[in-house]
């Protein structure tokens, strides 16, 4: 019997793939993925560092891991991404009971460290060696099987690493610099998923706007759409996540003119209050964004826009506070993600003085969280009546009987299941009911 490897996925789409990866590795060495820790012969945590919260669940889930080490020495515990990252071998001095540390750029170095693990009986193993191209022959995805968890869409990385250093954020210290992907490799990877019969391609970065600067800004996100557009077999192509100073004209047309980019941006703003842009350096004001916005929901009319706040930003003044709401009523995004600042290592923002209290952030989350709600709410609720392509996922995890799928712009749906429909098909779905999270319907 093979041996039975549990991975657990803490953070973004870009973490969600690099499991995707792990496991693709891990399946070369005769693992295969189970989903319980419980009889696992391996477990790997895919640590996720943003936020505090998402670090401390990291430690807390290792300690109960821990108990099935007491009841089963042979168990391999391996921590990887961005926790992973930033803090190294020193995991081991929290957790000695863990076998193996592996950053992000190191999975395809996952069996060696094994290997020197054997010979080493006891010792701890771990690198975190970064790579200074995206993808250098060891880490390219020609070299690297990817093993999937989805058999209808699929995410493609085209950059890793950012170079903004938002004053509040981790992720430049922990992926390090951006790296784009030639962009051969990434239409070779598409076509690879299209012959196999994938239908949506969501293009992976944490700045995917920037894509292609670092290789001499002959290929933009704009012209990468164009060229994936061109393979046979891909019906949808999305991308996450845009950052509101970088996205531009370009990429609209783009969206505009080719029928196969989905009507959907992520596009966070963070902050409705200039002065509180300027202290997380996102070089750019609530006007330049609500114009940018303007001349997308102009050139794309049934375009669906959702975003990332962060309330309780240090020095954030209630009337800075004030802005954001208005903000939220003024732009109408179809959804929102909400997040009480977190103080993270490395960040310049975790030395200013001007700290809010915990309390106040998060009473300014719930404020948005509720306001943000019955605006997703009204907006799901116009679809009803509507008729929307929807690409068939697979059954409903929770209802047996129900399918769903995806709108063009991202709305969940559920319809009756059939015979005769399958993952992977467009249909015609006219809409009866909604909630905040999803859409229910029928295909006529
Ligand atoms: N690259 C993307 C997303 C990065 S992380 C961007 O530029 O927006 C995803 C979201 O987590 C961010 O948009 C931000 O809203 C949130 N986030 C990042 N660091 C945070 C912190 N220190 N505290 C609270 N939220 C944070
Ligand atoms: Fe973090 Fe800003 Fe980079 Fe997004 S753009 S990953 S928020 S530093
Ligand atoms: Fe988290 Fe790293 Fe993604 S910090 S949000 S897993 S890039």
């Amino acid at each position: 019997m093979s041996k039975q490897l549990f991975i657990k996925t803490f953070g973004c789409q870009m973490n969600e793939h690099d499991t995707e990866k792990i496991a693709g590795v891990m399946s070369g060495m005769g693992y295969s993925l189970t989903d319980s820790p419980d009889n696992a012969d391996m477990i790997i945590l895919n640590t996720c560092s943003v936020r505090e919260k998402a670090e401390h669940k990291c430690y807390s889930d290792l300690g109960r891991i821990h108990e099935l080490k007491k009841s089963n020495p042979d168990l391999i515990i391996g921590v990887g991404g961005c926790v992973a990252q930033q803090e190294g071998i020193n995991i081991v001095k929290k957790a000695p009971y863990v076998d193996l540390v592996f950053g992000t750029d190191n999975i395809a170095d996952i069996p060696g460290l094994l290997e020197k693990k054997g010979k080493t009986s006891n010792d701890r193993v771990s690198t975190v060696r970064r790579k200074t191209k995206y993808l250098s022959n060891v880490s390219d995805v020609t070299a690297v099987t990817v093993k999937r968890s989805h058999t209808v869409k699929a995410g493609v990385s085209i950059v890793d690493g950012c170079d903004k250093f938002c004053t509040f954020c981790v992720v430049p210290f922990t992926r390090g610099r951006e790296r784009s992907r030639q962009p051969d490799d990434v239409c070779k990877e598409v076509l690879g998923l299209a012959a196999n019969g994938y239908k949506e391609v969501t293009l992976l970065g944490q700045n995917v706007d920037s894509y292609g600067k670092d290789l001499g800004g002959v290929t933009c996100l704009a012209d990468l759409l164009r060229m994936i557009s061109d393979i046979h077999g891909i019906e949808r192509i999305r991308f996450v996540t845009s950052h509101p100073a970088d996205f531009d004209d370009n990429l609209i047309d783009a969206i505009a003119k080719l029928p196969k980019v989905c009507e959907h941006v992520h596009l966070p703003l963070q902050s409705g209050s200039d002065t509180v842009l300027d202290m997380m350096k996102r070089n750019y004001t609530y006007s330049g964004y609500t114009e940018k916005i303007r001349r997308l929901r102009e050139a794309i009319p049934d375009i669906s826009i959702t975003t990332d706040i962060i309330t309780g930003f240090p020095g954030e003044t209630e009337s800075d506070f004030n802005r954001t709401m208005d903000a939220l009523i003024e732009i109408q995004y179809d959804n929102a993600f909400a997040f009480k600042y977190s103080r993270r290592p490395y960040s310049s923002a975790r030395l200013y003085e001007n700290q809010i209290p915990s309390v106040v952030g998060r009473e300014r989350l719930n404020k948005v969280i509720e306001l943000q709600n019955s605006i997703t709410l009204y907006r799901n609720q116009e679809c009803i009546g509507m008729e929307y392509d929807v690409l068939i996922e697979g059954e409903s995890k929770k209802d047996k009987e129900r399918l769903t799928g995806r709108t063009r712009t991202n709305r969940l749906v559920h319809l009756p299941k059939k015979t005769g429909i399958h993952a992977g098909d467009i249909l015609r779905v006219k809409i009866s009911s909604a909630t905040l999270s999803a859409l229910t319907g029928e295909a006529v």
